[in-house]
């Protein structure tokens, strides 16, 4: 008989929880039991799965008995309290925080680019899902980076609300509809009004100028990648999408590569569609991304302002891959390979 596991979802009720128990879903991924779990404000709620509405459970350090796979995503606070609690209870964590993403300890994956680290998940029962902006970017780099070798990358990001939480989502609604009939907005989530606004401004901001989200593009893309010695360096901005990130991203490589020879190897790239064809107006959009998995990439053109130069524009759903749907393809290996 095929084997089946008992999964939890902390944060089921928030917009990547909710897209987590989608992808399981959709993707068959073998539940027996699915546990969904959120604070005490979500006692009573249901969330849907599988045609059922199941009841939300309170995180707490004992909710993990006879859970094989804890999937979170209820912010750093909670993944850095209770993740602990879940893998010594034998769940394996696949956490969506940044708690756990520069723990020397802990994977850091994208299942296109360092598959095999997720063998790591041993040492501390937990494997991290990197930054919704960098999984995007990595995706498309690896390919580009085994035929060329990456010196350098130049990233600009338009994020959408929803790397927020769904509370954002609503916030830009409730500007648009009320800037529309002139009632006064309400700014609950965000310092600014994001309604047909845009702020560089994405995560706490830190000591060296630059702001949290900035410096995990630049981190976590050295880590997942492997290799210490490739200068990444961000400006990460807002702006008012509600699904699907966008990057302009400038890359300078040691070995010369034309955009027809980085072309070819991006359509082969797992993950990656090519969408390049302005001609006939075609390039990757938040609104082509959203609702499907693959980081779609185009304008794939030469840098004429260095010796090595390419640019690229890269869009993916930042709930799905950048989140939900890039957790799932962990925990598929997970159970394929070592549970
Ligand atoms: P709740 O709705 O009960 O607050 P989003 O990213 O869309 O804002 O969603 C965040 C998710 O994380 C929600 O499901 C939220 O549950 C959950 N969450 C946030 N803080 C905690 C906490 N301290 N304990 C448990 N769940 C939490």
């Amino acid at each position: 008989m095929a084997r089946e596991f008992t999964v939890a979802v902390a944060g089921a009720t928030g917009a990547v929880g909710r897209q987590m128990l989608q992808c399981l879903e959709e993707r068959r991924f073998p539940v027996r039991r699915l546990i969904p779990l959120a604070s005490e404000r979500s006692l009573g709620l249901t969330v849907p799965f599988r045609g059922k509405e199941l009841p939300v459970e309170v995180l707490g350090p004992d909710s993990f008995q006879g859970v094989d796979l804890a999937l979170f995503s209820a912010g750093g606070g909670a993944s850095k309290d209770y993740a602990p609690h879940a893998a010594a209870a034998g769940a394996v964590v696949i956490d969506n925080s940044s708690a756990w993403r520069m723990d020397p300890d802990v994977p850091l994956v994208v299942p296109e680019v360092n598959p095999g680290d997720i063998a790591d998940y041993q040492k501390k029962g937990i494997i991290a899902n990197p930054n919704c902006s960098t999984i995007q970017m990595v995706v498309v780099l690896k390919p580009i980076h085994d035929a060329a070798r990456i010196k350098r990358v130049v990233v600009s990001t338009y994020q959408a609300v929803s790397g927020t939480g769904q509370k954002a989502v609503e916030e830009l609604s409730q500007q648009v509809r009320a800037l529309f009939a002139c009632q006064s907005i309400e700014k609950k989530v965000y310092h600014h009004r994001i309604a047909f606004n845009c702020f560089p401004h994405i995560d706490v901001f830190l000591e060296n100028g630059y702001t949290r989200e900035e410096m995990k593009m630049v981190l976590e893309t050295k880590k997942i990648m492997g290799d210490e010695s490739i200068e990444v360096t961000a400006t990460t901005v807002r702006v008012p999408v509600f699904y699907g990130h966008s990057e302009a991203v400038n890359l300078e490589t040691e070995r010369k590569l034309t955009p027809e020879e980085a072309r070819r190897i991006l359509a082969r790239a797992p993950g990656v569609k090519v969408v390049d064809n302005p001609a006939k107006n075609e390039y990757p959009m938040p609104l082509d991304a959203a609702g499907q998995d693959l980081t779609l990439v185009g304008r794939i053109r030469e840098d004429f302002s260095i010796k090595n130069g390419l640019n690229l524009w890269v869009v993916a759903d930042n709930i799905r891959k950048g989140a939900a749907t890039n957790a799932v393809q962990i925990a598929e290996i997970l159970i394929r390979d070592y549970l």
